[in-house]
């Protein structure tokens, strides 16, 4: 009986491999390669000492994802596999719907014709759009801004359909909000591809000289210091989140949608000042226009996560900052 895993050697579901492993649990990893290196699972094999079956194919191979539960007795999915990069996803819209809905729907389908009836998904924050308040629960309005959003919001729609219509599936939606940092053996971590979208890998990459200063994106926000603020959560803590879902996910029907946040909200100019202190470096920063789409704040109200699923974050804005450093400096060329 094996936990599978969809893109499980990418970002984060590579640090929840091993935290699945170090649990005991069986697990089985199906990804494309299309965002992340094939090195990924020796890593896990590395920091774990355990084995586990690799599939390098695609959600989209319909007879090869069949063949995969054919060969294996899956008892529940950790959907992660999915294309993530909000800018790309407005340039090609088409790739984004056809990767992510159609990826999942191949998905769901088999699992539906091999009997296995359990799904954690790897929802986002980016599915609140632009929350008149903060913090944010999990009952605020829905919107989306962006292809990628709307993927999300969709597979969501799509889960709680398929779990209406047959009350013998269960489904367990995780919204991230904004994951960052490395495990602390610093073998896996964040690896983008080109130049990175996002705040952390941003500034990893200053501090590694490979990009010579950060944009901050508007300083006139309506926020401390002008710029914008987020819940930062260590990818461990997010990790961990999913040992606490497929605990829940066993013992229940029906659909449960949680937060995954720390409820706190740093600005860039927090994160920028965590990583020189926690890392003692100076980033060379200059303040730079807005970046369409952004919002000033956006933060979880994770209470939920915490009464129900007994999951709360640990690990602080230091340790994110340090362990992402350390993975940069040991492992991104
Ligand atoms: P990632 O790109 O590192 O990992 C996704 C993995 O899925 C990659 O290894 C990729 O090769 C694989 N993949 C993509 N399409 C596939 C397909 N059709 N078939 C098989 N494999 C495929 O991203 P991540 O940061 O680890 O994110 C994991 C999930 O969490 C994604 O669904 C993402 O949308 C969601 N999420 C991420 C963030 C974030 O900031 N990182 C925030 C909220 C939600
Ligand atoms: C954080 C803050 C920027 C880069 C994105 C997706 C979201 C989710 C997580 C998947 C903002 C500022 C950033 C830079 C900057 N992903 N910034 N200079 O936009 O909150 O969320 O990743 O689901 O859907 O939209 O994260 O890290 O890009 O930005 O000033 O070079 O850092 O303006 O205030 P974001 P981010």
């Amino acid at each position: 009986m094996s936990v599978l895993l969809t893109g499980g050697l990418g970002y984060i579901g590579s640090h929840t491999a091993v935290e699945l492993l170090e649990n005991n649990e069986d697990i089985i990893i199906v990804d494309n390669l299309s965002n992340c290196k094939i090195e990924v699972a020796d890593r896990i094999k590395e920091i774990t000492g355990k084995d586990f079956k690799v599939y390098v194919a695609d959600l989209l191979d319909r007879e090869a994802i069949e063949k995969m539960f054919e060969e294996n007795e899956i008892t529940e999915v950790i959907h992660f596999a999915g294309l993530k990069a909000v800018g790309e996803s407005c340039k090609k819209p088409l790739e984004y719907y056809t990767n992510n809905i159609t990826g999942t729907l191949i998905l769901l389908e088999t699992m539906q014709k091999f009997g296995c009836k359990k799904i954690v998904f790897s929802s986002s924050a980016t599915v609140y759009g632009s929350p008149k308040t903060v913090p944010i629960k999990e009952d605020f309005p829905l919107s989306t801004t962006n292809p990628y959003g709307t993927t999300k919001l969709f597979i969501e729609q799509i889960l709680q359909d398929l779990v209406k219509a047959n009350p013998d599936w269960s489904c367990v939606i995780l919204r991230y909000f904004n994951p960052v940092g490395a495990h602390e053996s610093g073998k896996i971590g964040e690896d983008p591809n080109g130049i990175p979208n996002n705040l952390m890998p941003y500034i990893n990459y200053v501090a590694a000289g490979k990009l010579d200063h950060l944009n901050v994106f508007g300083n006139d926000y309506d926020t401390k210091d002008g710029t914008g603020v987020r819940d930062y959560i260590h990818v461990v803590d997010l990790s961990i989140a999913h040992l606490k879902a497929l605990e829940k996910l066993r013992n229940m029907q029906g659909t449960d949608i949680y937060n995954i946040g720390t409820g706190e909200g740093y600005s860039v100019l927090d994160i920028v000042n965590a990583f020189e202190k926690a890392n003692n470096l100076k980033i060379k920063y200059k303040i730079a226009p807005r970046r369409s789409g952004d919002i000033a704040i956006c933060y979880a109200d994770a209470t939920k996560a915490k009464t129900e699923l007994g999951w709360e974050a640990t690990r602080t804005l230091e340790d994110m900052c340090r362990d992402a450093w350390n993975y940069t400096k040991n492992c991104i060329k």
